[in-house]
């Protein structure tokens, strides 16, 4: 079968090859510790289970408008006025089928042939995909260890070319974990209003974060940040609801048209209980939220004191999410591997404790572990990949 062009260098996820390994330790009877999880652990809410549940029975089971119902973007413009202070007209929103969803059309209905869209490294798996299937070009800037993995003015102004269209800010950012300060922010903004390109502020982790440094998002530092901003968000990681597939995008009303009219022929709507569960979500009890957020915060401060422990891990402290990604190349060089790839695949033979690569977050000295397990797993899982690294020096 000849396929189209644009699919044949579209990469499968790193987590694949270490996910079907996993499962095939697990099959044969083998305990396996997995830390690639990319969703939370907990159950969605009672109250948006409830408010679903009572949708579906009501009937509330066709076709809503294909860039979401007014109900669920009002509460999403309530979220953004009382979270971020911003003001978006309900045309300026669109209800998408996830947060990948609402990235996959903004680059389809953004980019030509050839344009660029800066991503910082490490980056989440999708960006680049997503930008060549729009038959865009991912340019990628290496976030430096030592900044925190944080893109700089200098950096960004560097990458900056007649072909870019756009940057992407991922604030805390998966893999890293890291946040952005205001100032940062600021000081990113003016490189983009100065060049006229559009930031794409991914702030899917908004809810997760556990130190001092509050989430900010770039639109909200001016006016003009604001118009020069589409902010992606969603339900997925806040309110645990991963399966549910609602996550939406703000900005531009041109823009935010043109990927409801790509919507309307492509997806049709968001499932139409699901933003009734999303509405639910941001217009019921925050609490737990909140709670959600004090069991991640206590598994990081845990996770990241066990890890560093260990000879030749070293890690950049997260702020939020729920991913730690330290650089592992001392341990890997004194264990005698050539690349953090075998000493990952050794790790879950020996030890069968499966952690991602970092190759494919395009960083290849770390690994990304994620924390949306128990407690007592993680504990072990440290215990694990310490033997591991003293068994091997
Ligand atoms: C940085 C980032 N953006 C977007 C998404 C997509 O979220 P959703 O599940 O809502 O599509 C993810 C999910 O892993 C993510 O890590």
């Amino acid at each position: 079968m000849e396929l189209a062009n644009r699919v044949q260098t579209l990469t499968p996820s790193s987590t694949l090859a270490i996910t079907a390994k996993a499962k095939e330790l697990r099959q044969a009877g083998h305990d396996v510790i997995g830390l690639g999880a990319g969703e939370p652990d907990f159950n969605t809410p009672e109250h948006i289970l409830e408010a679903a549940s009572k949708a579906m029975y009501e009937g509330f089971t066709k076709y809503t408008p294909a860039g979401g119902t007014i109900e669920l973007k009002q509460a999403i413009q309530k979220k953004m006025q009382q979270d971020q202070g911003l003001d978006y007209d309900l045309d300026q929103i669109i209800v998408t089928i996830g947060a990948k969803h609402a990235l996959y059309t903004l680059f389809q209905v953004l980019l030509n042939k050839g344009d660029e869209v800066i991503v910082p490294a490490p980056y989440w798996v999708s960006y680049p995909e997503q930008i060549k299937l729009a038959e865009g070009k991912p340019v990628f800037v290496d976030a430096q260890e030592e900044n925190e993995f944080k893109l700089t003015p200098e950096q960004l102004e560097n990458a900056i070319t007649e072909k870019t269209k756009a940057v992407i800010i991922n604030s805390p950012s998966n893999p890293t974990g890291v946040m952005y300060e205001k100032e940062e922010l600021e000081a990113l903004g003016e490189v983009c209003l100065k060049h006229n390109i559009l930031i794409v502020s991914d702030e899917i982790y908004e809810k997760l974060t556990y130190t001092a440094t509050e989430h900010v998002s770039v639109a909200e530092l001016s006016p003009t940040l604001k118009e020069q901003t589409v902010i992606i968000n969603g339900v997925s990681k806040s309110h645990s609801m991963t399966g549910w597939r609602i996550g939406y995008a703000v900005g531009n009303k041109q823009l935010i048209k043109a990927m409801s009219n790509l919507a309307s022929h492509s997806t049709s709507n968001p499932t139409s209980i699901a933003q009734v569960a999303a509405e639910a979500a941001y217009s019921g009890s925050q609490k737990p939220v909140a709670d959600m957020r004090e069991a991640f915060s206590e598994r990081l401060e845990k996770l990241y004191e066990w890890l560093v422990a260990i000879p030749g891990i070293e890690c950049v402290k997260p702020k939020g999410a729920f991913y730690l990604f330290p650089n592992v190349k001392k341990a890997v060089e004194m264990n005698g591997f050539d690349t953090v790839d075998e000493w990952v695949t050794a790790l879950l033979e020996e030890e069968k404790v499966a952690l991602v690569p970092g190759s494919g977050f395009g960083a290849p000295n770390n690994v990304r572990l994620s924390y949306a397990i128990s407690l007592e797993q993680l504990e072990e899982a440290a215990n694990r990949i310490k033997r591991f690294v003293e068994n091997h020096q």
